[in-house]
């Protein structure tokens, strides 16, 4: 008896599971579409081997989709590797989505950039005054509520050119607001704060 009313108890939750199990099956991206991702960005999304390839591995959904329709509407060129973009333009929007849900779920691994201690002191203080209303560490709670993308942890190299392109005008920031805040700084701060995001070590 005991075990019965168990069992019916279990039963919705199981449904549930089935139901939820069943659509991320159909969510999945096409395998072939995937791996021309992984080709650069590595099957963990980490993009090992080139200090250009940005990690995309568990940053939020919506992240990824704004910066692919960045790349898309040309809001962001891909100046150094222009394959990125030509892989990225003819995907539908089912696939666009698909492809952010697979990286998104992925395990951000650390990053263990190098960087100058006091450098990074400087960004920090950079990142609190202009930054951190937008921008929050990858394992922040809030991390997919936040408007901006997580910096913190991201490759030194990749960093250092997207702040600059920004600064430069090359990269279009979408939000008016963060415009304003990199056109503040002073050419000598965008160094200390790619240190500064260089040094993030998630906690354990
Ligand atoms: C030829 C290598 C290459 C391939 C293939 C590639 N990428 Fe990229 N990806 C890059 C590079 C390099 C950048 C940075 C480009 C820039 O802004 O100039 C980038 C940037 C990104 C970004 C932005 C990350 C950020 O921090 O804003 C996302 C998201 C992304 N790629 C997803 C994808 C997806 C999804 C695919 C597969 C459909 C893909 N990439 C295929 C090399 C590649
Ligand atoms: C008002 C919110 C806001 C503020 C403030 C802001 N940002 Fe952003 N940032 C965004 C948004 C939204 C994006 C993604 C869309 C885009 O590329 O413009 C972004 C993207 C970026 C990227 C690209 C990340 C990637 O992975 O490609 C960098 C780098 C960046 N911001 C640096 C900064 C720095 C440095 C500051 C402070 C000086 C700053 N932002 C302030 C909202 C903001």
């Amino acid at each position: 008896m005991r075990c019965l009313t168990l069992r019916a108890a279990l039963l919705p939750a199981a449904t549930v599971m089935l139901v939820a199990l069943t659509l991320a099956v159909t969510a999945q991206a096409s395998p072939a579409i995937v791996e021309a991702c992984e080709q650069c960005h590595g099957v963990d999304g980490m993009g090992h081997g080139n200090s250009m390839i940005p990690v995309i591995a568990g940053m939020p959904a919506e992240h990824i989709e704004e910066a692919i329709y960045a790349y898309v509407d040309g809001a962001r060129s891909c100046g150094r590797v222009p394959l990125m973009c030509e892989v990225v333009a003819d995907l539908s929007e089912d696939n666009i989505v698909e492809l952010s849900e697979h990286f998104a779920a992925q395990l951000r691994g650390p990053s263990l950039e190098e960087f100058d201690a006091s450098l990074a002191a400087e960004g920090e203080v950079l990142h609190q005054e202009h930054c951190s209303n937008c921008h929050v560490p990858p394992d922040d709670e809030n991390v997919a509520r936040a408007i901006g993308i997580p910096l913190h942890g991201q490759r030194s190299e990749y960093l250092r050119y997207a702040i600059e392109s920004y600064f430069s005008g090359d990269r279009e920031a979408l939000l008016p607001t963060m415009a304003n805040r990199i056109l503040l700084l002073e050419p000598g701060d965008l160094g200390a704060l790619v240190h500064y995001y260089s040094s993030y070590r998630a906690a354990e």
